[in-house]
């Protein structure tokens, strides 16, 4: 069995996407739309893929099968319901969200439908959360009770280039989008390995400084100045988490941007930007090599074609040795990869789980799990810190 598939919009990171879908046994064809139409025009021309669509409606009305959702990151929500209801499976780039109620009408869809819906969480396959996935199966970490995730991106890296490309001239507009919106680098690397979730938080906001235009309420369509927030969550079960969502940042070029420590009673596991190490009450260990992503393939000009030159090297980033790749399609070899090794990762399990009609890793009620906490934490920093309680929209029915 194959499928087809509609990229809904060409922008940036589309292109990575597009090629291994085109490229995977399980697709039979795949078609492209974008608001501006020269974006998704261009997409078909350089990838070869199958034909343009005018608009995200006639997408919906054609023949596909399924979409990937690569619009603006604000946008997803409504815009996968849509898609869900008129029948098609969805691959979403992340966030799931910006909103409890868009999530519930998400889940919802997914349930009367029983269509396949999966966040394109890169976090799920960072080679740290495979790592520590591992170690928490064989039990190695005693009791987990405390993590961190962080997604350390600075706007000067790439991010003012790469708004500017999607937000138009009124790009400032959607450049102060809030860094606990955009929570799922973060949590998603955390409870990709730990099977725990959020039952309340408290985050700090710390309003920008730079009055550059960028995390400035009078022009944000998001109220919003924060550009660097802290979030610490209390895990059901017993348990804490820690995330930091820093966007004026002084990283260092090549260190990772998202970035995990899990503590258990018997073990830690620690990255920091020197490597990966392990503590099991005996001399440290270093891990860094099993972690290290390989290159990435082939780099190939043709998906890349919009991407902000300081953003490439995340694009490119191959496996590494914690990868389990055995089941990947043989057409994948020397394709390009990125983040971590994620992307061939991604795409070979929405297919199959399309193709099993069987749930996703990174589900709805998963992706749920790491998208709420972030909205709720952001609230909490817009009420100074207040403790606010996360909701919970459980496990999968079945
Ligand atoms: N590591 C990761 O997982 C990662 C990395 C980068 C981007 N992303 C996500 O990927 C998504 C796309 O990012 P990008 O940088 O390519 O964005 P982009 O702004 O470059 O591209 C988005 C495109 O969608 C189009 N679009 C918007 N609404 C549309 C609609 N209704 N119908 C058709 N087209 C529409 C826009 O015209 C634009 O060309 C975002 O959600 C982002 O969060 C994830």
């Amino acid at each position: 069995m194959s499928f087809a598939l509609g990229v809904v919009g060409a922008g940036q990171f589309a292109g990575s996407f597009a090629k291994l879908f085109k490229a995977h046994p399980g697709v039979s064809r795949v078609t492209a739309t974008d608001l501006l139409p020269e974006r998704a025009e261009r997409l078909v021309r350089d990838l070869g893929l199958d034909g343009v669509e005018p608009d995200f409606d006639a997408m919906l009305a054609s023949d596909v099968d399924a979409v990937m959702m690569f619009t603006q990151r604000w946008t997803h929500g409504p815009l996968v319901v849509r898609a869900l209801r008129a029948g098609k499976h969805v691959y979403s780039a992340v966030p799931m969200a910006i909103s409890r109620e868009e999530i519930g009408a998400i889940i919802e869809a997914v349930e009367e439908t029983g269509l396949t819906y999966m966040m394109g969480e890169t976090s799920y396959y960072n080679p740290i959360t495979v790592l520590a996935r591992r170690k928490l199966a064989e039990g190695a970490f005693g009791r987990v009770f405390y993590a961190e995730g962080d997604y350390v991106h600075d706007m000067d890296h790439g991010f003012y280039d790469a708004y500017a490309y999607s937000g138009g001239e009124d790009w400032k507009r959607t450049a102060s989008y809030p860094p606990l919106l955009y929570p799922t680098h973060a949590i998603g690397g955390v409870l990709g390995a730990w099977d725990a979730h959020a039952v309340s938080v408290s985050a700090i906001g710390i309003p920008d400084t730079r009055r550059d235009g960028v995390f400035d309420r009078t022009v944000s369509m998001f109220d919003n100045d924060f550009s660097n927030a802290t979030a610490l969550f209390e895990m059901a079960g017993g348990g804490s988490m820690r995330t930091n969502e820093f966007r004026r940042v002084g990283l260092a070029r090549g260190v990772p941007e998202s970035r995990f420590v899990f503590y258990g009673t018997e073990a830690i596991l620690e990255q920091n930007s020197g490597g990966t190490f392990w503590h099991a009450k005996s001399p440290l260990e270093d891990l860094s090599e099993q972690v290290r992503p390989g290159k990435g393939g082939a780099t190939d000009e043709s998906v890349l074609a919009g991407v902000a030159p300081e953003l490439l090297d995340s694009f490119v980033s191959g496996h590494a040795p914690v990868h389990d790749i055995s089941d990947l399609p043989e057409s994948f070899a020397g394709l390009p990869n990125g983040h971590e090794g994620s992307h061939h990762l991604l795409v070979h399990e929405f297919v199959t789980a399309v193709e099993q009609q069987r749930l996703p890793a990174v589900n709805a009620w998963v992706a749920a799990r790491y998208t709420l906490p972030g909205i709720v934490a952001h609230e909490s920093a817009r009420r100074g810190g207040e403790r606010l309680a996360v909701d919970d929209f459980g496990n999968p029915p079945g």
